[in-house]
């Protein structure tokens, strides 16, 4: 659910026509539904209620400070992957607290802030990271809680580009190392061991390797258990699917009956990490037709988005719907025979959706059935608000898209499009003499 719909036959956003808002701060564009992303938070911690998860959004979705800054204050937590997403977890006002860290590349720079800024856990994905961390605590002085990264070895259907939980995968340790670590921790004199994490992928539909992967978990944490080994935390990561095309992903609400028996048992302290499943439909990415071009049989629409701006597409093969700001006829009418009528009429093409990049992989979409289109009209490319501006690039020396919220009819620029300037913002040029 999301709070993009049309109203006779203009796309809204909340309380406001997105061509408005397209009109007033240009294309292309970002824009975000405040409610629709608090409504994702809240539907999320209400299913999980019985157990009082800490929710910790992972800010490579989206890590616009405004909306983590969001988030924060409705009580979630983070969860970052670098130094720069610390800076920003940080600016957000996250307590420290609340901060998951996992990478499987920490250096020991980001290692010292982390720790001395005292986070939550440190997710730890190798032994040699961890004996850097150990060594790095013993430097400060202080003592810094992990939780180790399980590789749960399980293989959910989704792209193989966002599959992280097969032991083909870089990702965590397997059983055997994880339990090696657990059974000589004294060893690691600083830090404290209590948690174990997991994510083992990105957009997945199905509840089914969630549960195979948590209940790996579950039988390894009774093992520990009975050679009194304590942990405190169960990080099951993130990965929850959301609508882009025809899937029918699980709900907040069935995928947490299905985990809630399961965790349950564990009597462990849940941490949940998800980021897709709050912004990704909370958010859409609002292009300009600039022109319609005809090769043979092919139709062109080039617009003035392109693949640095929204890269799902290209690195992906991601489907992501295309709608038109204003529609020609109205799906919701009551009279389902004159709608129908009505859309017979209209002529509609099929197109390749392009941008103005040199590369062939510059699409949004190809052999998109639309209504005919005309320069100048506006498109929404829905389903953008996750993965969407963070994997953004300079690339052609396109300047990044500017970010609106959209908060019931208000409509609040929260970051700033880029000019020309940013783009040399850190060049030297030296005279080579
Ligand atoms: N936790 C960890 C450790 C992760 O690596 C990720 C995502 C998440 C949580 C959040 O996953 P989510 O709930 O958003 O599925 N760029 C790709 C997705 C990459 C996901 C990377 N890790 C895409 O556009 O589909």
């Amino acid at each position: 659910m999301h709070e993009f719909r049309y109203i006779r036959n203009e796309l809204y956003c909340e309380n406001l026509k997105v061509e408005d808002i397209a009109r007033k701060f240009d294309t292309p564009l970002y824009i975000y539904s405040y409610k629709t992303i608090l409504d994702h938070f809240l539907k999320l911690k209400k299913a999980f209620r019985s157990i009082a998860p800490l929710i910790c959004f992972s800010v490579k979705s989206n890590s616009n400070l405004s909306i983590i800054r969001t988030l924060v204050r409705h009580g979630a937590g983070l969860d970052v992957v670098s130094g720069g997403e610390l800076f920003l977890a940080l600016k957000a006002g996250c307590p420290p607290r609340r901060i998951v860290y996992a990478s499987v590349g920490k250096t020991a720079r980001e290692i010292r802030k982390a720790i001395r800024l005292g986070i939550l856990f440190l997710n730890v994905e190798s032994l040699p990271e961890l004996q850097n961390i150990d060594r790095i605590a013993k430097i400060l002085n202080k003592r810094i809680r992990v939780a180790i990264r399980i590789n749960p070895d399980v293989s959910p259907e989704t792209h193989r580009f966002i599959t992280t939980g097969k032991i083909t995968n870089k990702f965590g340790v397997d059983f055997e190392v994880a339990y090696n670590i657990l059974r000589h921790s004294h060893e690691f004199s600083n830090v404290d061991i209590l948690g174990l994490h997991i994510h083992i992928g990105s957009q997945i539909t199905e509840s089914s390797p969630f549960i195979k992967a948590i209940a790996r978990v579950t039988q390894f944490i009774e093992r520990l258990r009975k050679e009194k080994i304590r942990l405190e935390y169960f990080n099951i990561g993130g990965g929850l699917g959301i609508v882009y095309d025809k899937e029918t992903p699980q709900t907040a609400f069935d995928f947490a009956s299905r985990v809630l028996p399961i965790l349950k048992k564990t009597k462990l302290r849940i941490i949940l990490e998800p980021g897709r499943f709050i912004v990704g439909n909370a958010g859409i990415f609002v292009v300009r037709v600039l022109y319609l071009k005809h090769a043979g049989r092919k139709k062109f629409v080039i617009v003035d988005g392109a693949m640095n701006d929204l890269i799902r597409p290209a690195l992906y093969g991601a489907y992501h719907d295309i709608l038109p700001l204003k529609r020609q006829w109205d799906s919701g009418s009551d009279n389902m025979t004159e709608a129908r009528n009505r859309r017979e009429a209209i002529r509609v093409a099929r197109y390749d959706v392009v941008g103005p990049i040199c590369e062939s992989s510059d699409f949004f979409a190809k052999g998109r059935v639309l209504p005919m289109l005309k320069q100048g009209d506006y498109l929404a490319i829905m389903g953008a608000g996750a993965y969407g501006f963070s994997m953004s690039s300079n690339y052609n020396s396109r300047l990044r898209p500017a970010e609106v919220m959209i908060m019931k009819n208000r409509a609040f620029l929260i970051r700033k499009r880029e000019t020309y300037r940013d783009l040399i913002r850190n060049e030297l040029i030296v005279d080579y003499k």
